[in-house]
């Protein structure tokens, strides 16, 4: 499995299963999501390694406001923890980091941190690693729409120039490359609202492994599925495959 393998530019995950981890062990939800920290903090340094150009990591949905206050703040918690503590290691190591999603329904303070650590970040030209918080595939077609919408009245574009490569440009991580893979973890087959537009031709790959036993081997897995795959984009052999 060394010979040559294509790596996907840009990986897309759901870390889904940390509380069934936490569960299994008579632990509270919470710790499971520590647990699924660890895991993330691994992967990120591995597809950093593997030069996967762009990372992007759903932490947080916008229907995860549904769970019980406790765990809604535990997860915002550790958001806010993990971008502190993470910040400067990831600016060593070259990585531009990206928050995706409604980022207006979070306090000043955690606003504040993200805009600060895009800052900090936004010249570094490694591993792109975006995290989805408050982040829904239908927000993100809205927020396009809406911004099409108010350029073509305001007369800056015309309805003939509002094409699929326009609105793929206002969409979230519209100038990152197109989403190659997508890993689910946790064994649920769903998108549960994450990316919708950006999805249309990646490839998915789900495993029954819970997010924080997930790890680099497994990583590997996943991608040795997708070297496995032929993408046809509609067509009739596999000509446009990037590697
Ligand atoms: C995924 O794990 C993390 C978030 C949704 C934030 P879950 O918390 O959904 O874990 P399960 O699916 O209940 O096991
Ligand atoms: C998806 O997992 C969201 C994240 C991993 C952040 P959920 O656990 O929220 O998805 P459902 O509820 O099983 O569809
Ligand atoms: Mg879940």
């Amino acid at each position: 499995m060394t010979q040559e393998r294509c790596i996907p530019s840009h990986v897309a995950i759901i870390m889904d299963g940390n509380g069934r981890w936490a569960q299994q062990r008579n632990q509270l939800r919470a710790m499971g999501h520590r647990a699924g920290l660890k895991t993330a903090r691994k992967i990120v340094t591995y597809a950093a390694n593997l030069k996967v150009k762009v990372l992007t990591l759903y932490a947080f949905s916008s229907e995860n406001w549904k769970r019980p206050p406790n765990e809604v703040s535990a997860l915002i918690s550790l958001f806010i923890y993990a971008l502190n503590r993470e910040i400067n290691s990831l600016h060593k190591n070259n990585v531009r980091l990206n928050i995706i999603g409604d980022i207006s329904r979070f306090s000043d303070h955690l606003q504040n941190r993200i805009i600060y650590a895009q800052n900090l970040t936004r010249s570094n030209s490694g591993l792109v690693l975006n995290i989805a918080a408050n982040y829904g595939g239908r927000w993100d077609i809205l927020q396009s729409a809406k911004k099409i919408a108010m350029q073509v009245t305001k007369g800056e574009i015309t309805l003939d120039e509002v094409t699929e490569d326009h609105f793929a440009s206002t969409m979230s991580m519209g100038e990152f490359p197109e989403v190659d893979l997508v890993i689910r973890t946790g064994g649920e087959y769903r998108i549960s609202n994450f990316l919708l537009w950006q999805i249309a031709y990646s490839e998915l790959y789900f495993t029954d492994t819970l997010w924080p036993d997930f790890n680099q081997r497994l990583f590997d897995e996943a991608i040795n599925a997708f070297n496995a795959r032929e993408r046809r984009f509609g067509g009739i052999d596999n000509k446009e495959q990037s590697c």
